[in-house]
């Protein structure tokens, strides 16, 4: 099948959203293939929901989010489940492994409910090997965070989300992470769009941009 390079696979119009008070308003943002692009703000100024609204799992107060073409809060629910089961990936805040499984057990479903083969050079890029076997529970915070990484990689998702996905993790670590991440988007032809108080995890993307005074200003652009 011929890929459609022209069309953005995250595109989001005029989004507004607010909890108490409004975190932002009129945000628009287009995401290509191969493209990443982070946003950093300050703690409660907004990532993490801006994230969820992207992603297909919180329908903004006001504004449209299309994904691969699709105005995703628009569709027939089942077609919208089907973008967010097999083209979308989120790497949250808090990872949540199944605790009583082994790590590779918890990257197997992801990989069989999709279909897809293990990548066990992504395995051995997040320095995971070693620790496969042992029950999800036993793992360090840093190991857990990395295998829920390669599990949400093992889906191959066109569209990925990553919400702090170097909250856990050393300064060593947290580059193998991104690099990671990085060589995934543009392997596949993906898109990133990430979210981090981590200013120099940010900076690895092509566009950064602040989360702030409800509004998103560029800050750097390499695209
Ligand atoms: N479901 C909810 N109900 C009510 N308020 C919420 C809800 N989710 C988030 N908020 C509030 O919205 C604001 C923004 O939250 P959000 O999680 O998006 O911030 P953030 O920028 O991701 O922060 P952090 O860097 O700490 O993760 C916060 O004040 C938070 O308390
Ligand atoms: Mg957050």
């Amino acid at each position: 099948m011929k890929i459609d390079t022209k069309t953005p696979l995250i595109e989001a119009k005029g989004l507004s959203h607010s909890f108490d008070y409004l975190l932002y308003k009129d945000i628009d943002i287009s995401i290509n293939r191969s493209c990443s692009v982070a946003v950093i703000g300050r703690s409660g100024s907004g990532k993490s929901t801006l994230l969820h609204n992207l992603s297909g799992f919180l329908k903004p107060h006001k504004g449209r989010v299309i994904l691969n073409g699709k105005d995703i809060y628009s569709i027939p629910t089942k077609e919208a489940d089907s973008i967010r089961r097999y083209d979308t990936g989120i790497v949250f805040q808090m990872h949540y492994l199944f605790k009583g499984m082994s790590g590779i057990e918890n990257i197997e479903i992801a990989s069989l409910m999709a279909n897809k083969k293990i990548d066990t050079q992504v395995l051995k890029r997040l320095d995971i090997e070693h620790v496969l076997k042992q029950r999800a529970s036993t793992l360090s915070g840093g190991q857990q965070q990395r295998v829920s990484i390669a599990r949400v990689l093992a889906k191959e998702p066109k569209i990925l989300f990553a919400d702090e996905p170097t909250g856990n993790l050393d300064r060593e670590n947290a580059h193998i992470v991104m690099d990671t991440i990085i060589s995934y988007i543009r392997e596949k032809n993906a898109s990133l769009f990430l979210v981090t108080h981590d200013e120099e995890m940010a900076k690895m993307c092509d566009r950064v941009y602040l989360l702030k005074d409800k509004k998103l200003t560029l800050l750097q652009s390499s695209v």
